[in-house]
């Protein structure tokens, strides 16, 4: 059985809120931040823009910062990328990686994916690589392969620092913005499949984050299985009464 002393709440804001909105929910998460069970992890992953002025104030209540995205250069004529070493500059300790709609609307392959997982690495951030089955695949009972195809694109013959957590967040696309969350017990399945593929490939444990229409009525049917870690968050987390209903639910 997975260490479930801490529990992560990972908030994707993904492109939801302007520089201003996201001023203001860091202020008011910050403000409340004592409330948050000293069990939480929780990262907020910010839009670029405003990522340096919402660290600052989430740095300040213990909460941490990722990146939605990065590039793999560290320097470069790429224009409109952002490298994984300037995020660290910025403060983030965490970067989301292969997020599926970075995948399906961006058209990321698995091997962008390991490149941008490897200058994560190389920049001493964590990340979060998220993996998913499409709606079509579940449909044609392609589940598991889907998944394995991810996973093992990700992690084979990488060299894992030892410093480094590893953690895969189980996003099935199709619960994903929908409203339709995969069911508790079958998400507990994927994250047992994708724990013993991840063990078998790296030798380490992983923890591991469902996501997908997570909501406060929702969240602790997810957070009682054993090898659900915790959740990974994008329109419930971008307003302050759910999220903070979400941190809620893990008491
Ligand atoms: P959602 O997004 O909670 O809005 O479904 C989750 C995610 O994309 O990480």
């Amino acid at each position: 059985m997975s260490d479930k002393s801490k529990i992560y709440l990972f908030a994707n804001w993904k492109m939801y809120l302007d520089y201003d909105e996201s001023n203001i929910l860091a202020n008011a998460i910050a403000a409340q931040a004592k409330s948050i069970p000293t069990s939480v992890k929780m990262a907020i992953f910010p839009s670029a823009l405003a990522l340096y002025p919402v660290g600052q104030v989430l740095h300040d209540v213990g909460i941490s910062l990722g990146a939605q995205n990065v590039y793999w250069q560290d320097k470069g004529g790429d224009t409109g990328e952002v490298s994984a070493r300037m995020y660290k500059e910025a403060g983030c300790k965490y970067a989301l990686v292969g997020h599926s709609e970075r995948r399906h609307l961006f058209h990321e392959s698995n091997s962008e994916v390991r490149k941008k997982l490897e200058a994560i690495l190389d920049e001493h951030l964590t990340p979060v690589i998220c993996v998913g089955e499409t709606e079509k695949e579940r449909a044609e009972n392609k589940t598991e392969e889907a998944i394995e195809i991810q996973v093992r694109a990700a992690f084979h013959n990488i060299v894992w620092p030892k410093d480094r957590e590893l953690i895969v967040a189980y996003e099935p696309v199709w619960a994903i913005g929908t409203g339709k969350n995969c069911d508790p017990i079958e998400a507990e399945r994927m994250h047992q499949l994708i724990k013993k593929q991840v063990i078998a490939l790296t030798g380490i444990t992983p923890v591991i984050l469902y996501g997908g229409s997570v909501k406060p009525e929702n969240v602790a049917e997810y957070l009682k299985n054993p090898n659900i870690n915790g959740v990974l968050v994008g329109n419930a987390s971008t307003n302050l009464e759910s999220w903070m209903n979400i941190v809620a639910a893990v008491r």
